[in-house]
């Protein structure tokens, strides 16, 4: 057992984690560390290798290569077959839907798993009230998870996650089939955990759910982790804003307008380190100009294209997320980056649900 004190804060440690399905590889060589008390959100869209990660974190998924190291008793440990019972029981999984029996009641399902996970027998009793409560559910302690309806099961699937007060909490998207409502009941209630110290480690495909409350965010894509940093950071990437400027005509050379935009916009526009500010977007018929997103900026490119020559009779900032921009932007960099690695197009993924 190793312990490295620049890692004392990580609880969950992924070393180069892969598994293969035959000759698919569901998780490519994923490496993350997860530090104490951080809510780290695991992002990807769907068959992204995100339950495949966790099920290896549960050992219901044995990795092919990698290895995963769990804190247990204040020491980072590599899990094994051996380690397992004992290391598992510090952490609390939900993973895909809780199939519960429909004539037991959450405190009769909620009693046995404290039990099952070892939580003090005299203390399970009141545990189970508490962490009802705490999702709002107090009025049907007593009622049969038949009659629930499936948010409620699923609140319920969370509850039974945590009911032992593991410190980690794995959760694969939590917040799937819930409403907005019970959505942001389940944000509270994570932030809560989280307020009291919990690590937790939670899947989505919802960009909105885990910007919200991650401190920092994952992105997995076929496998691959192509993005871990703080949403701050994250976000602070995604700060680019597109301006779109309509000319009252086609000019002949295109190139050559791109260099007299470029010549007045380039000093204005907040970013340093882009090779081109202005292009040309064919499919809309505008002109693009990169810019920081800082309303500042967008007014001093205003100001100076009003001031100059051009014949330009539209402006527009089209609205997008910044998180979700982001989100697309990493993914089609790594479609690209497939594509000329296989020599194939390149097929740009499109998240339907990704701001709901
Ligand atoms: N037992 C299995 N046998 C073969 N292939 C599998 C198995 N489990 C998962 N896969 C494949 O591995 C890939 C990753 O699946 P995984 O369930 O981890 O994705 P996910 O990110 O959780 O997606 P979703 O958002 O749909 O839940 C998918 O292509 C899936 O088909
Ligand atoms: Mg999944």
């Amino acid at each position: 057992m190793i312990i490295n004190k620049n890692t004392d804060e990580v609880v969950i440690s992924l070393r180069n984690l892969t598994k293969r399905f035959r000759n698919f590889t569901a998780v490519s060589n994923v490496s993350l560390d997860i530090k104490k008390g951080e809510i780290v959100g695991f992002l990807g869209p769907n068959g992204a290798g995100k339950t495949t990660t966790m099920k290896m974190i549960a050992r219901l998924l044995i990795p092919e290569e990698g290895e995963i190291w769990i804190r247990g008793n204040g020491v980072l440990q590599l899990l094994t077959g051996r380690n397992q019972d004992y290391l598992l029981d510090e952490v609390g999984f939900l993973i895909e839907n809780p199939a519960f029996y429909k004539h037991m009641t959450p405190r009769q399902i909620l009693s046995y798993f404290a039990e099952l996970k070892g939580y003090p027998k005299q203390k399970i009793s009141s545990r189970v009230k508490e962490v009802v409560e705490m999702m709002g559910l107090s009025e049907w302690i007593d009622k049969k998870l038949g009659t629930f309806s499936k948010g409620m099961r699923q609140k319920i699937g969370i509850v039974s996650a945590i009911v032992h007060d593991p410190a980690i909490i794995v959760l694969d998207e939590p917040q799937t089939g819930l409403d907005p409502k019970a959505r942001k009941e389940v944000r509270d209630f994570l932030k809560n955990l989280k307020s009291q110290g919990k690590t937790i480690f939670l899947s989505s495909h919802l960009l909105y759910e885990v910007g919200e409350i991650a401190d920092r965010i994952g992105i997995i894509y076929h496998g691959r982790l192509i993005a871990f940093d703080t949403v701050e950071n994250l976000e602070q990437l995604a700060q680019k804003s597109v301006l779109h400027l309509e000319l009252y005509s086609l000019p002949d050379n295109i190139d050559q307008k791109i260099v007299q935009l470029a010549n007045i916009v380039e000093s204005l526009t907040g970013l340093d380190n882009v090779s081109h500010s202005v292009t040309y977007n064919y499919d809309l018929k505008v002109f693009e100009v990169l810019f920081n997103g800082n309303p500042k900026n967008q007014l001093e490119v205003f100001k100076a294209l009003a001031k100059s020559e051009i014949d330009i009779i539209g402006c527009s900032v089209p609205r997008t997320n910044l998180l979700e921009d982001l989100y697309l932007n990493y993914i089609s960099q790594d479609e690209e980056f497939r594509a000329n690695q296989q020599n194939i197009p390149s097929n740009i993924v499109k998240m339907e649900d990704m701001t709901n």
